[in-house]
């Protein structure tokens, strides 16, 4: 029976949660404050928690702050009301929550809430033995690369500091500015004139796709070995495959009605990114993943299903442990962990659902290479969300090579 935990701090919410879910086939427990919430996780097996984000004694978003550092594997959801959005929205970002829910909410939206955030749960505890192991062997993972911390901080004051400022920061890393200055003079940024400086290039790309470059260079940079090549996994096609997920995933979003530009550079860097797992099982984890890939190419299976059967958790839960573990900002977080199965992920749509379906497109069309040998099929659903017929893929993949080159 799974366990649900609720914090609030008004006793009348507490008491209207009560009626409403006695029947449900879960273990509910309610308290009044953090401090109370952690007396019962302390006891108890819990597997969600649903808290309140004011609350006198100690703030909600404190209390999941906690909750996340005492016990990563519970599936926290906020409550919340109109008020506390802005300080809620920071905190979904920074992963103090999975999620949130309309305070007051109602019943048929909280139900459906809490199944999928169960469902979740059952998910993550399945891999998790597999993945504990994996983490174990795993004590020489490297720290977040010094360059995008400097230029993180410094993107985190972005108003104060001038562009000028930053440009300076970035030039002094001649292989960080060749990219930035690559893709700035790209045909997918598509510039008239060419793009000679730092400073013009952050005027260009704008700085969601700077900080997402910037750390897909670091993570390339840091965890791409060659010393052991693994027959079957290029990483030169990996990474192809990851450029091609990052403009196919950037063009589906900007082709949605009402979507939102942050968006559709967020789908850009989640794209580059999804696949990371791969690369830490194929630096720290070589041995292992070079039977998964031989498993892959002998039953012609996807390598997500080799990798649970020879390392009991797959490249998406060994990448989310990366991305928590060099604090990348939760929608990187929520698309590495979710790429293959977006509908388990309430957050971060669409650039979840941008990726999952611009990862099955860049195979079908057989550019690069994923560790695969059988394409995944794509999903019905996310076609017809982004509106793509079959006879539209021919000039998508002319696109994407297009942009590619
Ligand atoms: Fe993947
Ligand atoms: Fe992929």
């Amino acid at each position: 029976m799974n366990t649900i935990l609720f914090v609030d701090d008004e006793q009348n919410i507490l008491s209207f949660l009560k009626r409403l879910l006695h029947n449900e086939p879960w273990k509910l427990f309610f308290a009044g404050g953090g401090q109370e919430g952690f007396d019962i996780l302390d006891k108890e097996e819990v597997d969600l928690v649903i808290s309140d984000v004011q609350m006198p004694e100690m703030d909600g978003i404190v209390f999941m702050r906690q909750v996340k550092e005492r016990y990563p594997h519970i599936v926290r959801i906020f409550m919340s009301g109109h008020a506390d959005r802005s300080a809620v929205a920071k905190a979904l970002s920074e992963g103090c929550a999975q999620q949130i829910l309309s305070k007051p909410c109602n019943e048929a939206e909280l139900k459906e809430v809490i199944h999928d955030a169960l469902q979740q749960t059952a998910e993550l505890k399945k891999k998790n033995t597999g993945l504990q192991k994996v983490i174990n062997s795993l004590s020489s993972l490297s720290p977040m690369p010094e360059t995008y911390l400097e230029i993180k901080k410094c993107l985190s004051h972005i108003n104060t500091v001038s562009t000028e400022c930053l440009a300076e920061i970035i030039e002094q890393d001649a292989s960080v500015s060749a990219e930035l200055l690559r893709w700035a003079n790209s045909s997918f940024f598509g510039q008239m004139h060419k793009v000679d400086t730092i400073e013009r290039a952050l005027m260009i790309l704008g700085m969601d796709i700077i900080e997402g470059l910037i750390l897909s260079h670091a993570v390339f940079g840091q965890l791409s070995s060659d010393q052991q090549k693994v027959q079957g996994f290029s990483l030169k096609a990996f990474q192809t495959h990851s450029l091609a997920c990052a403009i196919l995933s950037k063009l589906l979003v900007t082709k949605l009605a009402h979507m939102d530009p942050k968006d559709a550079d967020r789908a850009f860097t989640a794209g580059l990114l999804h696949d990371v797992g791969k690369l830490v099982e194929q630096r720290y984890l070589t041995e292992k993943f070079i039977v998964a890939v031989d498993a892959a190419h002998e039953n012609k299976t996807l390598l997500v299903d080799a990798e649970y059967q020879i390392l009991e958790t797959t490249h998406e839960e060994i990448g989310r442990h990366l991305a928590e573990w060099w604090s990348m900002p939760s929608f990187l977080v929520n698309t590495i962990r979710w790429h293959h199965n977006p509908k388990m992920c309430k957050a971060d749509q669409p650039v979840v659902q941008a990726v999952h379906m611009a990862d099955v497109l860049v195979q079908k069309f057989g550019i690069g290479e994923s560790g695969n040998f059988r394409v995944p099929i794509a999903d019905k659903a996310y076609m017809e969300f982004f509106e793509i017929l079959e006879e539209d893929l021919p000039s998508i993949k002319e696109a994407v090579i297009y942009y590619l080159s």
